[in-house]
C-alpha cells in the first residue's frame, strides 16, 4: 500500500514522477505528492483524492531530480497536512513512506520529551523527526539516515530527497517492495518496476534492509545495518512493455474483464516440462499448503479444488493471514504453494519467510515478475496475464485457476486435454461478450439494484466461486453480498431471506444441481427473489425468477460462472455511480497488515 517514486536524470523530473505516481495509483489513492529539488530548495505539490492535476497544471519548476508518493491512509486521515512527502523543519530534506513505523508512538513521546513537535497524525513525520535528531551527530546524510532507519519497528521503505547536494535521494527498503531502473544517463526509483519500465529494463531488485544512495546518475548500495557497501544484480525484465491505458473503454474493470478470453490462454502457455519440477515436488512432499488473500485466497482454494478432485492429491488451502498456527506443524519437507497477483502481499510474504527460513520448497503462482514472491519462489510460475490495474481483481482470478487446472490435469497425463478445455473456454467468451449479453445482466441490475443485502448460494466446485462472487460485488458496489456454500443455508443464513430479498444461486450441470434446485426452492417459498446463474439447461427450471446462462464448459464452468459476477459488479457499480477502478477505502497492493 502506498506507492514511491524517485528519479534523477535528464528529464523532467516532475514529468517522470507523476507518470509514475499514476501507474502507481493501485496501491493506494487517499492523497499524492511530489517534491522537486530546484537549487538547493525542495518545491512541493500535493492533492487530496486521485491524481487529477496535469503535468501542464503542475506548479512545479523542471527540474532533474524528484521524488512522490501516493498514499494509503495507515496514521492520520486523508488530509493534506498528512499526505506525503513530509518536510523536515529546516526544510532541506524531504521524506516519504510505505508501510507502518510499529513503534512510532514510542518514538514520538521519546521525540516529544526532546522537544521535537510534530505537525501531522502520520508515523512518518517521527521519521522525519529521527534523521533531524541524527543530522546533529552524524558525519554524512547517509548515516543520519541509516541510523535513523535502524531505529524503526515494522515493515517500512522510505524515500528522502536531499536538498543540500544536487540529485540526492536515499531510500531504505524494509518489508514494502522497492526497485532501481537504470537508464542512460537517469536512474528511477519506485514500489513497482512497472513505474519505469517504459524507460528501462534494467533493474536492481533489492533486498530487505538494504539502503540505496543516488546521487546524479550514480549509485551505490549499503547494508543499512552495518553501513558497508554491497555489491548488486542487474535484472533484465523480459515482459514486453505492456499496455496500460483504458483503450476504447471507461474502465480498466470491462478492459480486464473482456481480456479473459486472452489472458487464460496465456496462463496456460506451459510446456508440460515446464511443469514438471513442480509436479516432481508436489508428488515427493510430506504436505502442500496452498495459501493467498482475497481474490488470490479464493484462486488457491478453487486450485486446491482442482488439484484434489483432479489428482487426488491433499493440498491444505490457509489464508496467509491465518497461518501462525501452522507453524508449529510445519515441515521442511512440506511445499508452500503462493497465490498472489502482485507478488507483495504482506502476509503472504510473512509465510513464505518463516517456509524458507525452516527450508521448505516455495513454488508460487503470480502476476508480477520481479516481485518479492516471484524472487522467493523456488518455482515461480508467471501467469502473464499483463498488468491489472482495477482494484477489484478480474483476469488474474481465472488465469491462476486455468493454471492450476492445467497443473492438476497434467499430474494425471490429461496435460492435452486441459490445454483444449481452457481453449474452448477461450472462445466460448469470445463468443459471449456481446451487447447482448451484457443488456441481460443490466436489465437485472435495474431491478435489484436498490437492495441492500444479496446471498449467493454455491456448491463443490461453485463454493469458491460464491466467495469470489460476493467479493466482487462488495468490492465496488458496497453492498452487502454474502456467498456461502448451499449446504450452510438451512444452518442460519435462510433466517435472512424477507420477501423480495436477492438470493443467486449458482447451478453447473453437475452432481450438485439437485440440491442447489432444492436450495433455490427453500429460499423462494420464503420470498426471495431468484436468480440463476450458470448451464443453460437449468433456464427454464420453475424455480428461477430471472435467469443468467454462462459459457458452456465441461470442466471450467465454475470460471464460467464467475464471469458473470464480475459483469454484474461492474454494471452494478456503474449504475449506482461508484468509482469502478478504484474503489473506497481499498488498495491493491495490500503490503501492510
Ligand atoms: C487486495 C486486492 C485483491 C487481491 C488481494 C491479494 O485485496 O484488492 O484483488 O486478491 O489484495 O493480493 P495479491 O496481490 O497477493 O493477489
Amino acid at each position: 500500500m502506498c506507492g514511491i517514486v524517485g528519479y534523477s536524470g535528464k528529464q523532467n523530473s516532475s514529468k517522470i514522477v507523476l507518470e509514475g505516481l499514476k501507474t502507481l495509483e493501485y496501491r493506494g489513492y487517499d492523497s499524492w505528492g511530489i517534491a522537486v529539488q530546484d537549487k538547493n530548495q525542495i518545491k512541493i505539490f500535493k492533492e487530496i483524492g486521485e491524481i487529477k492535476t496535469k503535468l501542464s497544471m503542475l506548479p512545479l519548476p523542471k527540474t532533474s531530480c524528484a521524488i512522490g508518493h501516493t498514499r494509503w491512509a495507515t496514521h492520520g486521515g486523508v488530509t493534506m497536512t498528512n499526505a506525503h512527502p513530509h518536510i523536515s523543519t529546516t526544510k532541506d530534506f524531504i521524506l516519504a513512506q510505505n508501510g507502518i513505523v510499529e513503534n512510532y508512538s514510542t518514538l514520538k513521546k521519546m521525540l516529544e520529551k526532546k522537544k521535537y513537535t510534530f505537525k501531522t497524525q502520520t508515523d512518518t513525520e517521527v521519521i522525519v523527526r529521527l534523521i533531524e535528531q541524527q543530522t546533529k551527530k552524524d558525519e554524512t546524510f547517509r548515516d543520519s539516515v541509516r541510523k535513523a532507519f535502524n531505529m524503526l519497528e515494522g515493515r517500512n521503505t522510505i524515500i528522502v530527497l536531499d536538498s543540500k547536494e544536487d540529485n540526492h535521494i536515499i531510500a531504505v527498503k524494509n518489508g514494502s517492495p522497492l526497485a532501481l531502473g537504470i537508464g542512460k544517463d537517469e536512474l528511477f526509483l519506485a514500489s513497482d518496476a512497472l513505474a519505469f519500465t517504459k524507460y528501462t529494463k534494467d533493474v536492481v531488485f533489492f533486498d530487505n534492509l538494504d539502503l540505496i544512495e543516488i546521487k546524479g546518475n550514480k549509485f551505490k548500495i549499503y547494508d543499512s545495518k552495518t553501513g558497508k557497501e554491497k555489491k548488486y544484480k542487474i535484472t533484465k525484465l523480459n515482459s514486453k512493455v505492456e499496455d496500460i491505458s483504458k483503450g476504447k473503454y471507461d474502465h480498466f474493470m470491462l478492459k480486464e474483464i473482456l481480456e479473459q478470453q486472452d489472458t487464460i490462454l496465456k496462463a496456460v502457455n506451459y510446456k508440460l516440462d515446464d511443469l514438471k519440477p513442480l509436479i516432481d515436488i508436489i508428488k515427493k512432499a510430506k504436505r502442500i499448503y496452498i495459501t493467498g488473500a482475497g481474490t488470490a485466497g479464493f484462486a488457491s482454494g478453487q486450485i486446491a479444488y482442482y488439484l484434489r478432485t483432479i489428482s487426488n492429491i491433499d493440498v491444505l488451502d490457509v489464508r496467509p493471514y491465518d497461518f501462525a498456527s501452522y507453524f508449529p506443524i510445519l515441515k521442511k519437507d512440506d511445499l508452500i504453494i503462493a497465490v498472489s497477483q502482485s507478488g507483495e502481499t504482506a502476509d503472504t510474504i510473512e509465510v513464505l519467510e518463516y517456509a524458507k527460513e525452516l527450508g521448505c520448497t516455495i513454488a508460487s503462482i503470480i502476476n508480477v515478475e520481479g516481485s518479492t514472491i516471484h524472487r522467493m519462489s523456488d518455482l515461480p510460475y508467471l501467469i502473464h496475464a499483463g498488468p491489472e490495474i482495477c482494484v477489484a481483481s478480474t483476469k488474474v482470478f481465472t488465469s491462476q485457476c486455468v493454471f492450476g487446472y492445467l497443473l492438476a490435469k497434467s499430474m494425471v497425463g490429461e496435460y492435452t486435454g486441459a490445454r483444449e478445455e481452457v481453449e474452448s473456454l477461450s472462445s466460448g467468451l469470445r463468443e459471449y461478450f456481446t451487447e447482448k449479453v451484457f443488456n441481460h445482466i443490466k436489465k437485472l441490475v435495474r431491478s435489484i439494484k436498490n437492495r441492500n443485502h444479496f446471498f449467493i448460494l454455491g456448491k463443490e466446485q461453485n463454493s469458491y466461486i460464491a466467495l469470489e462472487g460476493a467479493l466482487k460485488i462488495k468490492e465496488i458496489s458496497y453492498k452487502h453480498f454474502e456467498g456461502f456454500s448451499a449446504g450452510e443455508l438451512k444452518h442460519g443464513v435462510i433466517a435472512l431471506i424477507e420477501k423480495g430479498t436477492p438470493v443467486f444461486t449458482i447451478i453447473s450441470d453437475d452432481m450438485c444441481s439437485k440440491d442447489l434446485l432444492s436450495a433455490t426452492e427453500e429460499v423462494r417459498a420464503r420470498g426471495a427473489y431468484t436468480v440463476g446463474v450458470g448451464d443453460s439447461k437449468f433456464r427454464k427450471e420453475e424455480c428461477f425468477n430471472f435467469f443468467l446462462p454462462v459459457v458452456k464448459s465441461k470442466e471450467l464452468s465454475a470460471l464460467s460462472n464467475v464471469v458473470v459476477f464480475q459483469l454484474l459488479s461492474y454494471f452494478l457499480a456503474f449504475s449506482l455511480g461508484n468509482s469502478v477502478d478504484k474503489p473506497r477505502n481499498l488498495a491493491k497492493s495490500v503490503t501492510v497488515k
